[in-house]
């Protein structure tokens, strides 16, 4: 600004800047989008690596503050990715009026606190990121309300109480990635016969404290290509119908639970003999269970896919197929 030699001129000329500058936030929803992240921002108590230091007035645009993503149009939020910016503090409930956030990631941060039961009400959401942080307290049932949701990671908090069953979908359900574990969740799976988590491929909800067996809904997630139910109370036979609607299946955890094999815990081969269509297995972890019995010839079958399977600490007996490198017992 060169020309504004001045100084009555430079007043206009302030002016001018400051209306260029704030003409492309004049919309009143950029307004409110600005106050939701601005309390969001305030709940935010350190930020030793500066990554809110753009979060200020002093020119810079919303949609250009670290971490924040706009749409085409400039004028609402779309995305907030601060992951991994050793932030701590809470979550203000205010992000709920960000109504067309799509993206939600604040993993890997110092949040405390709780899980904002107003997060429910981001409609739009596609994906919900708040792994390893310290965030307490129960999961909000409301989160059930995001329809759209494909990806759900609330892993590696000190998460309690019951999973919501509203959580696993009202019906049917978008979800493709849901990860609660490391957390202290109680009670059952709660998967209900009427719902269906058709397009799931990872259910991840290892070390809780989750009781009673594996849910017969779960046979409807015939995309699941990964399931992690190690270190829980889970109990009753091995999900053998269960796991024989899951062809695409590539790690199955379910060592140290309380799972027993069919016919009174004295039949392994129903459990293996599931298993053989699911070509693209390559882990099967068994490991401290209460399993008994002989080890059925049908797992050499398994043994084409160089699949790794993990018996120990279990009361299993009888002949290694010599075609595994890699099964203990
Ligand atoms: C505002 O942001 C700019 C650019 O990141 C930074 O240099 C400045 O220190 C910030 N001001 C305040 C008050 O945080
Ligand atoms: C964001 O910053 C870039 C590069 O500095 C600039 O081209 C763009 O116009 C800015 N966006 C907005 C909405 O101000
Ligand atoms: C937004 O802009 C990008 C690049 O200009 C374009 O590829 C994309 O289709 C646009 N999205 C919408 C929703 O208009
Ligand atoms: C959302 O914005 C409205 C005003 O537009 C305000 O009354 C409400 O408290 C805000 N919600 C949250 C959760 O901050
Ligand atoms: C489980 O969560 C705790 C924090 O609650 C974390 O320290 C630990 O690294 C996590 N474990 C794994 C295997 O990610
Ligand atoms: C669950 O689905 C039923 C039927 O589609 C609907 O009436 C009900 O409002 C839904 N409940 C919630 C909490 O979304
Ligand atoms: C889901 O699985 C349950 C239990 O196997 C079954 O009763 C229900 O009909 C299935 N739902 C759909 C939509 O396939
Ligand atoms: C595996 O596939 C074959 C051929 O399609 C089928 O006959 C058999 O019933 C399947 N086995 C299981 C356990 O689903």
């Amino acid at each position: 600004m060169g020309s504004c030699k001045f100084s009555m001129f430079s007043l206009l000329c302030l002016i001018i800047i400051s209306l260029l500058v704030s003409g492309e936030e004049i919309s009143p929803q950029l307004v409110k989008e600005r106050i939701s992240l601005l309390s969001f921002r305030s709940g935010i108590v350190l930020d030793p690596e500066g990554a809110l230091e753009s979060w200020n007035s002093s020119g810079i645009h919303l949609c250009n503050w670290t971490g924040v993503k706009c749409n085409n149009a400039s004028d609402r939020v779309i995305q907030l990715d601060l992951s991994g910016k050793s932030l701590r503090g809470r979550i203000s409930p205010a992000l709920a009026n960000l109504s067309s956030l799509l993206v939600l990631d604040l993993s890997r941060n110092f949040i405390e606190g709780h899980v904002p039961a107003e997060l429910g009400y981001l409609f739009q959401l596609r994906q919900l990121s708040l792994s390893c942080n310290r965030l307490g307290g129960d999961i909000p049932k409301e989160l059930g309300f995001l329809h759209r949701l494909v990806y759900l990671d609330l892993g590696s908090n000190k998460l309690a109480g019951d999973i919501p069953a509203l959580l696993f979908g009202n019906g049917s359900s978008s979800l493709e990635y849901i990860d609660l574990s490391n957390n202290s969740l109680t009670g059952k799976i709660p998967l209900k016969n009427d719902c269906e988590l058709g397009a799931l491929r990872f259910l991840l909800l290892w070390s809780n404290r989750l009781v009673g067996g594996v849910p017969p809904a779960l046979s409807n997630s015939t995309n699941l290509e990964w399931l992690d139910l190690e270190s829980n109370m889970l109990s009753g036979e091995l999900p053998s119908e269960i796991v024989r609607k899951m062809p695409k299946l590539q790690f199955l955890y379910l060592s140290y639970n309380d799972f027993v094999s069919q016919d009174g815990n004295t039949n392994l081969e129903p459990f293996f003999a599931s298993l053989v269509n699911s070509s693209n297995l390559e882990e099967l972890e068994l490991a401290g269970n209460n399993l008994y019995g002989e080890i059925p010839p049908i797992i050499g079958d398994l043994s084409t896919n160089f699949v790794q399977i993990h018996l120990d600490e279990n009361l299993l007996y009888g002949a290694i197929p010599l075609t595994f490198q890699t099964l203990s017992i």
